[in-house]
């Protein structure tokens, strides 16, 4: 690539990873104009190496992200979410010539239905957790978590926002999963189909994997903490933090991982017809067993991706753009070995049900001042000048370090110069680590049981 380029590049996406894919791509020197639709104020603060910021809020609508992509002449376009994918615009905007980073509407249909996912892993050969999908079927569907002992994962196939598993031990809480999706139709049409998988035990790691539809390239591995309350008890939420790397699973270990999923998947594809240009994000469990995927997602994680992109050291534009045209092995991929990154989000109060929106954040400014602290906003508005919360998921504080200890440690001295009315964030994120690394306790790899059990 032409290091003198100056490319139009497209994000749209309004939450903390996409802060951090824009904070990744404004490092670029080959970028001219970074657009962002819709963004959010951590996103509008961005400043660029060499380009400039083109900062578009109020374009959300699908039509009209298509007709500036192409009015602009987009290089490239990145979709943070699933969203926008699941609705097909990676084809639209394909139709039109643009280079696109994430999968069409078949493609997306890999996370936009478990049950697609379900039975594309059987039929491929994947190592997926054992499930059987069902359609609106109760008594089936009951019959075969008995057969589990009822020790099994019931999941609505479509997306709700990931409200839509419920993990059950026993008799009756496969009843009232059940009950709640398929009579009561507690979400819509997207529970009607479901899935139910084996449970499984072990550590759970997101596994995240660009692949051009024919060459892929491993990212580094992140861990999420999914529960609300510190030691993975309460309620289930879009994460509350992460770190990379992994004290003990090795690059190694999971270059093994991913060779054996990546060519299953990527034949897979061919024979369904998807050409998947993005990235793939597993859900994977660590079981004494070995490693089996829960889920495939189609985007970067989030949090995720706020622990993984400051340790890729390849220039994000070109990564993201060979991805996206089929010339990702034309671009070596470099990490950062020797850096590690602790990333805790902060929530408003009732998240993940209701909260309250509109309170006055300070301390950003002083937090950033520490080494190697970088604030992503999610939640976040202004409103008559002042920085205030609008939105469950506030603020992601991530923290870069030599060693998980320090950006541990440093993640939460951040944490703690930031307030605003009602914020919550676990104490624990990373925990493991420290005492993984400090303790001379090894975690890994032994299963351990979930906490609810
Ligand atoms: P999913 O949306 O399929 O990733 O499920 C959300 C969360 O439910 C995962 O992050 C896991 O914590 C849990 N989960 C999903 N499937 C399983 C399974 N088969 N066994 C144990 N836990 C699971
Ligand atoms: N952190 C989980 C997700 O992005 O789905």
């Amino acid at each position: 690539m032409n290091k003198n380029e100056s490319l139009s590049v497209f994000v749209v996406g309004k939450g903390g990873r996409e802060h951090a894919l824009v904070h990744a791509l404004a490092q670029s020197p080959l970028v001219g104009k970074l657009w962002c639709a819709n963004g959010n104020p951590g996103i509008a603060a961005t400043k660029l190496t060499t380009g400039r910021l083109v900062y578009c809020p109020t374009i959300e609508e699908h039509g009209e992200l298509l007709a500036t992509a192409v009015r602009e002449r987009m290089d490239l376009t990145i979709f943070g979410g699933e969203e926008h994918l699941m609705a097909g615009l990676g084809d639209a905007f394909r139709i039109h010539g643009l280079n696109v980073f994430g999968p069409g509407y078949r493609g997306a249909n890999l996370e936009g239905s478990k049950m697609y996912a379900q039975r594309f892993a059987e039929r491929h050969g994947l190592p997926f957790a054992v499930g059987e999908c069902f359609v609106s079927n109760m008594h089936d569907a009951f019959e075969y978590a008995e057969s589990l002992d009822y020790r099994c994962v019931v999941k609505a196939s479509g997306p709700c926002l990931g409200k839509g598993v419920k993990v059950c031990h026993n008799v009756s809480e496969v009843e009232e999963a059940l009950r709640l999706m398929i009579v009561d139709r507690k979400f819509g049409t997207a529970g009607q189909n479901i899935v139910i998988q084996e449970l499984l035990e072990g550590q759970e790691l997101s596994l995240h994997i660009l692949s051009d539809g024919v060459n892929w390239r491993l990212l580094p591995i992140a861990q999420d903490h999914k529960r609300l309350l510190g030691d993975n008890l309460g309620d289930m939420t879009g994460g509350m933090g992460t770190y990379s790397p992994h004290p003990t699973i090795t690059t190694s270990d999971l270059e093994k991982i991913a060779a054996e999923i990546m060519p299953k998947f990527l034949e897979g594809c061919r024979r369904d017809s998807i050409v998947f240009q993005g990235v793939l994000f597993f859900g994977l469990m660590v079981t004494a067993d070995g490693v089996k995927i829960l889920e495939i997602n189609v985007r970067f994680g989030d949090p995720e991706a706020q622990a993984i992109l400051p340790r890729i050291k390849t220039d994000m534009v070109e990564l993201l753009l060979a991805t996206a045209t089929g010339r990702l092995a034309e671009v070596p991929l470099e990490v950062y070995e020797d850096l590690a990154t602790v990333n805790v989000v902060m929530v408003s109060a009732g998240y993940p049900g209701n909260y309250n929106k509109g309170f006055q954040i300070t301390g950003i400014e002083s937090a950033e001042k520490i080494l190697g602290i970088k604030v992503y906003h999610a939640g976040t508005a202004i409103e008559r000048g002042v920085l205030v919360t609008n939105g469950g998921r506030v603020l992601s504080v991530c923290s870069c370090a030599r060693d998980l200890k320090t950006a541990h440690e440093r993640a939460y001295h951040a944490v703690e110069l930031i307030k605003f009315s009602g914020a919550y964030y676990r104490r624990d994120i990373g925990r493991q680590v420290r005492k993984a690394t400090y303790d001379g306790y090894t975690p890994q790899l032994a299963p351990y049981r979930l906490q609810h059990e």
